[in-house]
């Protein structure tokens, strides 16, 4: 069983919500750990395809999940002490991830490596179903959204800031096909529960977003 003593955060919602981001900086302001859930399903989906499995072989995806070796250090993600950091972040294994994320036996081979995280002093967890699934008894749940094409702007300026060639329109089909695959899927769809804060961010920056958190988690305590 985990530990339900240690406080946790949870922060979901769709994808290029500016989720990592927020959790990340709300996590830095408070010493709490961090734990980016995506980045699991991305390096089930980039492990799979190395190993010639496609992503729609639930049992076999679930027995690869169980033996993978991971490892988060200062920002860089490992698997078998190889650094996959920038590779588990393209666009196929956004989609790669979205797609391994459906299969009950990839998310049930998740589980207790996603709860080990929660430590002291605290926790902030991101992700789709961190406080429906994962730590359904945390302190205090945020959901963190945006208007689609806002989502999609954003991730169009990002990698054309990054210096590399993007379409708008592909990426908004692509945002609009993981948002409908990670919340009608049956196995923990993305969804609002009742216990858990709107953080809609169309009209707010990442300050605006990282304060509301801080400040909501300040007055639970
Ligand atoms: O947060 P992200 O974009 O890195 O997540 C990639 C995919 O992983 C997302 O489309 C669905 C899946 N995912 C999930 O099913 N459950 C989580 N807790 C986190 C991510």
């Amino acid at each position: 069983m985990h530990n339900t003593l240690t406080p946790v955060i949870t922060i979901d919602g769709p994808s290029a919500s500016g989720k990592g981001t927020i959790a990340e900086r709300v996590a830095e302001k408070l010493g709490f750990h961090y734990l980016d859930s995506g980045a699991l399903y991305r390096i089930v989906a980039f492990a799979a395809k190395r190993n010639n499995i496609a992503w729609n072989q639930a049992d076999t995806l679930g027995e690869l999940a169980k033996k993978l070796h991971i490892q988060f250090t200062k920002g860089e993600i490992y698997l078998d002490g190889e650094r996959i950091t920038e590779a588990v972040r393209s666009e196929e294994m956004s989609r790669g991830a979205s797609e391994v994320a459906i299969h009950p036996p990839v998310r049930d081979a998740l589980l207790g490596l996603q709860r080990s995280f929660r430590q002291e002093p605290g926790l902030v967890g991101d992700g789709r179903d961190m406080g429906s699934v994962i730590f359904t008894d945390a302190p205090l749940k945020i959901f963190l959204t945006a208007d689609v094409e806002t989502r999609a702007e954003r991730r169009y300026k990002q990698l054309i800031n990054k210096g590399l060639t993007a379409d708008y329109s592909q990426i908004l089909a692509d945002l609009q096909s993981r948002d409908y695959r990670d919340s009608q899927r049956s196995a923990a769809p993305l969804i609002q529960t009742a216990d858990a804060l709107l953080l809609d961010t169309t009209h707010r920056n990442i300050e605006q977003a990282v304060a509301f958190v801080l400040n909501a988690y300040q007055k639970h305590q």
